[in-house]
Parts: C-alpha cells; sequence; structure tokens
C-alpha cells in the first residue's frame, strides 16, 4: 500500500516527564498524537535502563490511542505475552534480539498484538525479506537504540526507501515508521523517502505541554 497521506505520529514517552507519565501521555493525546510509542531497554540489549510492563500497563488507563511497543530487550521472547497483556497495541521487536524472528512475530500476532520488526542502522532491509507476511509494521531506526535527543543519521533514508519498495512490491499493509532525530526537518525527508510514520521524543515534548499540539502539528505537516 502507498504511503499514507497523512502520517501517523508517535510521541515517545521517554522524553516525557517520568515523575508525570499519566499526565504527559494524556496532554500528548489531548495534542493530536496518534500514538503512543513506549521504549522498553534492558541495559544489555541497549546501554540503557528504562520501563516494563507494569508501567505500561499504568500509563494504558490513561489514554485510548493504540501503546507502540518498543522493546529492546534480549532475550525478549519470554516478555511478549507480558507487554501484551498490560495493553501493547503494537510490539516492535528487534531481529538481534532472539534466535527465530519468524517465530517471535507469530507469537506477537497469536498474543492479538500488530507484529513489528525494528531495524537498526546496521540491520540490513532483507532481514524481513522472506518473512512480510508475518509483519505488520517496520521501523527504521536513525540513530544507534539507547537514548533519546541523538542527531538523525541520514544514511538511514536509503533504507526507507529500499523498504518502501520492498512493502509496495508485496502489497500488504505494512506501516513504515522511523525512530530516532525526527524534526520538522528530517520528517520531511523520511516522508519523501516513504515513512509513513513518525516517532518522536525531543521534538513532541520540547518546551512542555502547552506546545505540545504546536510541536505535532509542525512534524505532521513537515
Ligand atoms: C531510542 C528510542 C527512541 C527515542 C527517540 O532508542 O527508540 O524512541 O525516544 O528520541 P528522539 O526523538 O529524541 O530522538
Ligand atoms: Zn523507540
Amino acid at each position: 500500500m502507498a504511503t499514507r497521506r497523512r502520517p501517523i505520529i508517535a510521541p515517545s514517552i521517554l522524553a516525557a516527564d517520568f515523575a508525570k507519565l499519566g499526565e504527559e501521555a494524556r496532554a500528548v493525546e489531548a495534542a493530536g498524537a496518534d500514538w503512543l510509542h513506549f521504549d522498553v531497554m534492558d541495559g544489555h540489549f541497549v546501554p540503557n535502563i528504562t520501563i516494563g510492563w507494569d508501567v505500561l500497563k499504568a500509563v494504558k488507563a490513561h489514554v485510548s490511542i493504540p501503546i507502540d511497543t518498543h522493546l529492546m530487550i534480549t532475550p525478549v521472547d519470554p516478555y511478549l505475552e507480558a507487554f501484551r497483556e498490560a495493553g501493547a497495541d503494537v510490539i516492535t521487536i528487534h531481529p538481534e534480539a532472539g534466535p527465530h524472528l519468524d517465530r517471535s512475530l507469530r507469537r506477537i500476532r497469536e498474543l492479538g498484538a500488530k507484529a513489528g520488526v525494528a531495524f537498526n542502522p546496521s540491520t540490513p532491509p532483507e532481514t524481513i525479506e522472506w518473512l512480510l507476511d508475518d509483519v505488520d509494521l517496520v521501523l527504521v531506526m536513525s540513530i544507534n537504540p539507547g537514548f533519546g535527543g541523538q542527531s538523525f543519521m541520514p544514511s538511514q533514508l536509503a533504507k526507507i526507501a529500499r523498504l518502501r519498495a520492498m512493502i509496495e512490491a508485496s502489497g500488504r499493509d505494512i506501516v513504515l515508521e522511523v525512530d530516532g532525530g525526527v524534526t520538522p526537518e528530517t520528517a520531511a525527508r523520511c516522508r519523501e523517502a516513504g515513512a509513513d510514520a513518525l516517532v518522536a521524543g525531543t521534538a513532541v515534548f520540547r518546551g512542555g505541554p502547552n506546545a505540545y499540539a504546536d510541536n505535532i502539528r509542525a512534524l505532521r505537516e513537515a
């Protein structure tokens, strides 16, 4: 399917005030966010530790938009069910996080969530070439995962374009999402390359709650 005309905007909770997550989640939903991006890190797959399923469950109670869960943890398989039970609507995993990507993706769908695959900057697009039937979303990391506030890597634009071509050729309804260093300027380049969902932490949460609506609009109109 072709690039969505209206991009999906998914604020990353990583840049929110962690002492008021419920309030922050409600504020971005009210400001026009389509999804809430929930970054889970284990200090092992990536050099940072964030939040787990109990926090997801608590935040879920505050919003009605889908929770777009990005698992940067290994092993990932033992935790899929817990995240789904806590309310994850999309569960995105990294191919490097387990021995059988195909099995993990099927498990996510069996649990009733949408299944996503995240690409580190070095992960080749061909990783999913033979698995497209099992994928609902692809997430191109335009930074090395682990921290918010990093600079966008232009080298990943060609990967976005390649994945867009693979999705078009497959005729499947797969969302193409970009995560890392997304600003109104880089968002425009991602959209040109074929992205239809934009994750943004810093660019949404900067300026505090009064700025969220304008920040989201700037990304949407990029
Ligand atoms: C980093 C996370 C991102 C991060 C993006 O590993 O996956 O979702 O929050 O933050 P910004 O938009 O600040 O680059
Ligand atoms: Zn993320």
